[in-house]
């Protein structure tokens, strides 16, 4: 199963494993990760899923489509060129180890 590790606004990390298919969002609430929200529940109109993804794993990612960048337009932390939205982001084996920050304002 893939693995996802969320380094929270206080620097803590949880190491998490989920179903392929399943999204960084879904696995945070699955597993109580603390400051990822998802009022919406994943359908793109809240945005309090905001995280920013390691460098390293931007690349595997593919961009976000209109509706998730627009959306972006909305986080309340500062937007980065990392920012995503986790409920966009569907877990697969070639994702597995994938880091993704809490933002701060998100504790
Ligand atoms: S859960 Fe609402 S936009 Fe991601």
């Amino acid at each position: 199963m893939p693995k996802i590790t969320y380094v929270l606004a206080d620097g803590t990390r949880r190491e998490i494993e989920a179903s392929k298919g399943t999204s960084v969002m879904e696995a945070a609430i699955r597993n109580n990760v603390k400051g990822i929200d998802a009022e919406c529940g994943g359908c793109l109109s809240c945005a309090t899923c905001h995280v920013y993804v390691g460098e390293e794993w931007l690349a595997k990612l593919p961009d976000p489509d209109p509706d998730e960048a627009d959306m972006l337009g909305f986080v309340a932390a500062e937007k980065k060129p990392n920012s995503r939205l986790a409920c966009q982001i569907k877990l697969d084996e070639a994702l597995s180890g994938i880091v993704v920050r809490v933002p701060p304002t998100q504790s």
